[in-house]
């Protein structure tokens, strides 16, 4: 795990053999708030435990949840819908949106008054797309600009009838947490699918919700199973390794029980149409997701031109999708990408900058960038603390003809504390400065 704020990439080497990508971070977070609403003792395995995760588990640990942690193994003592308290102190989100987001539906609809904040990166980032749905249903929330903190105060609430059109999976599950502790139906609909994890781990946990094409239907007050939980690993985090070892001639790896859900594969379609040699084995459901093994070889890839509903399949994963285009001969454009704007940084401008710096011919509007691929110069760039952004970056180190220096990469630790010792133990040469 590492500790330092600047990273250089020096020395790279081809990628081979089995890589361990840890668990889902969306997946992990749910797990740990549907288990804090269960009824029973709800054991979480191949869970994430990075800073993201860790602050949900500390946050339902200040609703008055007993959570134990034992040999990466996670514990959750549920005590049913009803069983939160009023937490002694202002709940910190971190830089976790997810658990910001989330959260904030199971505290607008408490008996209780509480609030919520973040890091500086998120306490930039628009919550007006949740402080609007849940404060027309009734909730009281108090926000200076629509950003955090964020205050709840106990109020009366009326079932939900949202139609969501920002393509957002926290907005849909913000909602349906909170439409479990409200009396009579609720309905959320949305104009483009997004990753439906919540929905399917509460019908794994026995929870009734109806799902119809792009809306789902649930009642107030049921009862959440308590029932073990294994954690596909994380098809983003698994994004990195498979763009760098497509980019890395002679690379051959393999990655196990990665999380197959067709609502976060839209990266293995893209890069299979560039023409990446990816094969797809061992299929299964495990906890109500499909979770499979993939296997990856170098390849020489093709530009693509993409837009459109595919761009909420693999949202997470377009800076290292932009990393593989700048690795191929040619102009590929990725259009209708503005939500890029609002994630740990201004993602769309983080790359811009970071591609110029290292010699790739970039062109950028509100929602769209242009990339000609060519030879990665080295150079120093900034990843704005964005975890993604400095993944990114060290992946491109493995191409690059000259070191690459990464500003600012302690954020690695939000979604993969183990991403530099593997990138180390493929003997890459990485140096903290
Ligand atoms: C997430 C949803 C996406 C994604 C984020 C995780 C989730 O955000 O970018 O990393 O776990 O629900 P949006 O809902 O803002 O698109």
């Amino acid at each position: 795990m590492t500790n330092s704020s600047s990273l250089i990439f020096n020395q790279s080497n081809h990628l081979s053999g089995e890589i361990d990508i840890p668990g889902d971070k969306s997946i992990t977070h749910r797990a740990i708030i549907l288990g804090s609403l269960s009824n029973g003792q709800v054991n979480i395995s191949n869970a994430l435990l990075s800073e993201d995760c860790k602050r949900t588990l500390d946050a339902f640990r200040m609703l008055g949840v007993k959570i134990s942690l034992n040999n990466q193994k996670i514990s959750i003592y549920g005590s049913g819908l009803h069983a939160l308290s009023k937490p002694s102190a202002q709940i910190d989100a971190g830089n976790s949106g997810t658990l910001a987001r989330l959260i904030s539906g199971v505290l607008a609809v408490q008996n209780f008054d509480s609030s919520i904040t973040g890091d500086q990166s998120l306490i930039k980032r628009p919550m007006r797309r949740i402080i609007d749905p849940l404060t027309d249903i009734g909730a009281v929330i108090a926000s200076d600009s629509g950003t955090l903190p964020l205050s709840f105060t106990n109020s009366s609430i009326r079932p939900i009838s949202y139609k969501s059109s920002i393509p957002s999976a926290q907005i849909k599950s913000c909602l349906i947490l909170a439409s479990l502790f409200i009396d009579g139906e609720s309905t959320i609909s949305e104009n483009i699918i997004t990753r439906d994890h919540t929905e399917r781990m509460l019908q794994y946990l026995d929870y009734p919700v109806a799902i119809s094409d792009k809306s789902i239907s649930l009642s107030g007050g049921g009862i959440i199973s308590a029932k073990d939980i294994f954690v596909p690993s994380d098809i983003s985090s698994a994004a990195f390794f498979i763009v760098g070892s497509l980019i890395k001639p002679n690379s051959n790896i393999t990655l196990k029980s990665i999380g197959v859900n067709s609502l976060r594969t839209g990266i293995i379609d893209i890069l299979i149409k560039m023409g990446a040699d990816i094969k797809i084995s061992n299929s299964r459901y495990i906890s109500n997701e499909p979770v499979a093994d993939i296997i990856i070889k170098s390849s020489k890839l093709k530009p693509i031109n993409i837009s459109g509903d595919i761009i909420s399949r693999l949202i997470d994963e377009l800076p290292i999708l932009f990393i593989a285009c700048a690795c191929c001969e040619g102009v590929s454009t990725i259009d209708d990408i503005e939500e890029l704007r609002h994630k740990e940084s201004d993602r769309i401008k983080s790359m811009e900058e970071g591609l110029a710096i290292l010699g790739i011919d970039v062109e950028t509007t509100p929602n769209s960038i242009k990339i000609k691929g060519g030879d990665f110069s080295g150079g120093i760039v900034n990843s704005y603390g964005d975890h993604r952004i400095a993944m990114a970056f060290l992946i491109a180190g493995l191409v690059s003809k000259k070191p690459i220096t990464i500003i600012d990469t302690d954020n690695i630790n939000t979604s993969f504390p183990s991403f530099i010792d593997i990138l180390k133990c493929q003997n890459n040469e990485i140096y903290s400065i």
